[in-house]
């Protein structure tokens, strides 16, 4: 390539932008809502079972094609084996639809922040009144939407500064902030009267809440927490340095993130059982489950502005991560300059989610499969788009891709003995292909276990 691409610094720097990337909403607001859901303890083991067996193969592979090729997605799989640049598609059209979604839950989060600062948070006194309150502020059809165009213009902002000061700066300070702040919001929901219960919810797997579809959710809650099967990871990896050691970044990352989702749940779960809450009640669950603990709390609306505030960070380095796609795909395919290719990406992306913001108010007579289209935007790229660009990485990364290009990057240029290098390709070639179908089909109910 003629031109310099940016590289990101050592080590610390490519764990740091891809845990960025991995944890966010993901983590915070849509694993409690989907183990809740799913009956708790039996998903969150059906979970950890699918990042284990597929997230860190996927993962792998995915680093091994961006760092190898160092291009976006599609122009790393269109020079890899032309046939295969579908999943480049995939995985622009995916990102166009996770932030069509994302950028609005990310809207209220930024709501619920300026209503720390402003105090306005102590009002929320009673889990009745936090939900009447949500459920206002969501279906509004003015305040949401405004909040999610300031949030899609802050990506933006940070996009332009180029992807080496503007994502890495931003990913470097705030991850250790945010861990330690959910440990010590985890102490006091634990702490609150029932708190035990909603330890006991998420630990103890009740199998007898297992259906086809737990499955599934598990499957997609883990794709889509580890921003992998849409290429993000690809492009991130196309940034990192020869000496960056691929295995230890994926196996720091995917520790990082199931540890915030665990540590989330923990918070979640024991205030939901403490103060009332469903923990059925999807997408609302953190929202109106998070103002109680704060109320618990002396300077509850300084701690809620602290957390907030760090909210808004995670969820930033994730939708700078899920815009990165879309600009650097239009930038080198497309040869638009990096302005205004990210002008395009927020202009389009921006459009979109004003559409899924309203489709919960004024619009949610539209249904597309019976969903609104902020559930139906949720529910294919989460559950049917990740998953299958999974499916087709591995069996690219198992089938096609040259097995030395594999053993080359994952082995760090045959500095690091590759051990478990044999199970890796195992892992991509049968067990992630077999197990993604089978759940799939075991959906759509062509087979019981
Ligand atoms: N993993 C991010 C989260 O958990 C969301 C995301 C998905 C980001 C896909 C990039 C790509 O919030």
């Amino acid at each position: 390539m003629g031109e310099k691409r940016a590289s990101l610094g050592g080590r610390l720097s490519a764990v740091l932008v891809a845990a960025g990337s991995a944890v966010g909403l993901g983590n915070i607001w849509r694993f409690p809502y989907v183990a809740g859901e799913n009956g708790g303890g039996a998903f969150l083991a059906i979970y950890i079972g699918c990042i284990l067996l597929l997230g860190i193969p996927v993962l792998l592979a995915e680093f091994t094609v961006g760092r190898h090729t160092h291009k976006n997605a599609v122009g790393a799989y269109r020079s890899l084996a032309k046939r295969w640049s579908f999943l480049g598609y995939n995985s622009a059209i995916s990102s166009l639809l996770i932030l069509g979604f994302y950028f609005v839950v990310s809207g209220w989060t930024l709501e619920y922040f300026t209503s720390s600062v402003s105090g306005a948070i102590a009002e929320y006194t009673s889990s009745t009144i936090n939900a009447e309150r949500f459920a206002a502020f969501t279906t509004d059809p003015m305040r949401p939407v405004i909040y999610t165009i300031i949030f899609a213009l802050l990506t933006h902002v940070i996009i332009a500064l180029g992807v080496q000061k503007g994502i890495e700066r931003s990913s470097k300070m705030l991850m250790p902030v945010l861990f330690i702040m959910l440990i010590i919001l985890a102490v006091r929901a634990v702490t609150m009267p029932n708190g035990l219960e909603g330890l006991r919810f998420l630990f103890t797997p009740d199998f007898s809440k297992v259906s086809a579809k737990t499955f599934l959710d598990a499957m997609g809650q883990a794709f889509f927490s580890l921003s992998i099967g849409l290429g993000c990871m690809i492009t991130y990896s196309s940034y990192f340095s020869d000496k960056t050691n691929l295995q230890n970044t994926a196996y720091n990352v995917v520790a990082l993130d199931t540890l915030v989702a665990i540590l989330a749940g923990m918070v979640i779960f024991p205030v939901v059982f403490s103060v009332g809450i469903e923990p059925t009640s999807g997408p609302s669950l953190v929202f109106v489950t998070l103002p109680s603990i704060f109320n618990t709390m002396a300077f509850g609306p300084l701690w809620s502005t602290i957390f907030f505030l760090l909210l808004v960070f995670a969820a930033l380095t994730s939708t700078i991560s899920l815009h990165e796609v879309l600009t650097a795909y239009l930038h080198e395919e497309w040869h638009m300059s990096r302005k205004v290719a990210a002008w395009i990406v927020t202009i389009v992306t921006t459009l979109l989610a004003c559409a899924s913001s309203l489709s919960l108010g004024v619009w949610s007579d539209f249904k597309i499969c019976g969903l609104n289209i902020f559930d139906s935007l949720d529910f294919v790229t989460a559950n049917i788009l990740l998953p299958l660009g999974g499916f087709f990485t591995s069996i690219f990364a198992g089938w096609v891709l040259d097995r030395e290009i594999l053993r080359d990057e994952i082995s760090d240029h045959g500095r690091l003995k590759g051990r478990l290098f044999g199970l890796l390709v195992v892992l991509l070639r049968y067990v992630c292909p077999i197990l993604l179908l089978s759940i799939f089909l075991y959906n759509m109910g062509l087979f019981r276990l």
